[in-house]
């Protein structure tokens, strides 16, 4: 067996990350972020993606959805921009003509086979740091292969299932942490292994974070995770920083917002609204 190191994510590391907002800073300082997914019916986990990467402090964030979420999302979220796909219920080609600073793809996807194939040119010519969640990462699961055609230091956000999906199963946390630190190695990716004790994963080294609580346990806060962490990708994190940074805001909003809300009430924009809150604990 290899000895791994393993640090606490705390305030004291995070204020070490956190870079300031300069006076004269323009909404272009801070980076644009794209948002790629959403189906029929599940146009919210873009919403949900999009309000987290723009309440993280990036300057601008552009979603790309099938046509059918375009007045929900532009009326629910006016505050973002939106590209629709030629196809109304789910994603048959990502064909967008903006320059972002950060992409995170897979939030409410599918995986109809149509969606499949965008998903794998969009890899192909892409070059843009990356955060795939949800069904971005079940589609990776089906077909291994695409995992080589990642930027380096992409981030994958799996929960347990996806994550079992990724690395097959495990015999104890202990064997987990050995696959995924091999699967990680082997890419060049860093993997947040969500969960009550989220822990990051990159390069032989793993993260705790030390923020978060089981109020989280409710539909979408894994999408607003997505968000956060692609808004700070797009503001020039790099992308190590951008994972730790992001789970231990997203887990600290959570832990503003219950002290109102109690565990059974918080739903996941109670996390996006908290995190005004969250940077300001830092000082
Ligand atoms: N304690 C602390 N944090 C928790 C706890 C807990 N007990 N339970 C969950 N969380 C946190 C996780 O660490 C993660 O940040 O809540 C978030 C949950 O994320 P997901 O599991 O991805 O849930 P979500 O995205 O909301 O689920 C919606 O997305 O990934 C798909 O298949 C998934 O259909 C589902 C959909
Ligand atoms: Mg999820």
């Amino acid at each position: 067996t290899t000895e791994t190191e393993a640090e606490l994510i705390g305030k004291y590391e995070v204020l070490s990350m956190y870079k300031p907002r300069e006076k004269f800073s323009h909404k272009g300082t801070f980076g644009h972020s794209l948002i790629i997914g959403g189906s029929y019916g599940k146009i919210g986990s873009v919403t949900l993606a999009s309000r987290g990467a723009l309440s993280s402090g990036a300057g601008l964030v552009t979603n790309y959805i099938p046509k059918c979420g375009y007045t929900i999302l532009q009326s629910s979220f006016p505050e973002a921009m939106v590209i629709t796909d030629t196809n109304d219920e789910f994603i048959t080609a990502i064909d967008f003509d903006i320059k972002p600073n950060a992409i995170g793809i897979g939030v409410g996807l599918g995986t109809n086979t149509k969606t499949i194939s965008a998903f794998e040119a969009f890899l192909k010519s892409n070059k843009t740091p990356l955060v795939i969640d949800a069904d971005g990462l079940n589609i990776i699961a089906k077909k291994k292969t695409l995992l080589k055609l990642l930027p380096e230091q992409t981030i994958l956000t799996p929960h347990p299932k996806e994550l079992e999906r990724l690395i097959g199963k495990w015999k104890d946390d202990f064997d987990k942490l050995k696959k995924v630190k091999a699967f990680s190695k082997k890419y060049n990716i860093i993997v947040v292994i969500k969960g009550a004790n989220t822990i990051t994963v990159f390069n032989e080294k793993l993260y705790v974070n030390s923020t978060g609580n089981p109020g989280l346990a409710t539909g979408g806060t894994g999408d607003v995770l997505t968000g956060v962490i692609t808004g700070l990708l797009a503001q020039g994190y790099n992308p190590l920083i951008a994972a730790l940074f992001g789970v231990y805001l997203h887990g600290k909003s959570a832990d503003i917002a219950v002290e109102d809300l109690g565990y059974q009430s918080l739903i996941a924009s109670h996390v996006i609204e908290a995190l005004g809150e969250a940077y300001i604990d830092l000082f």
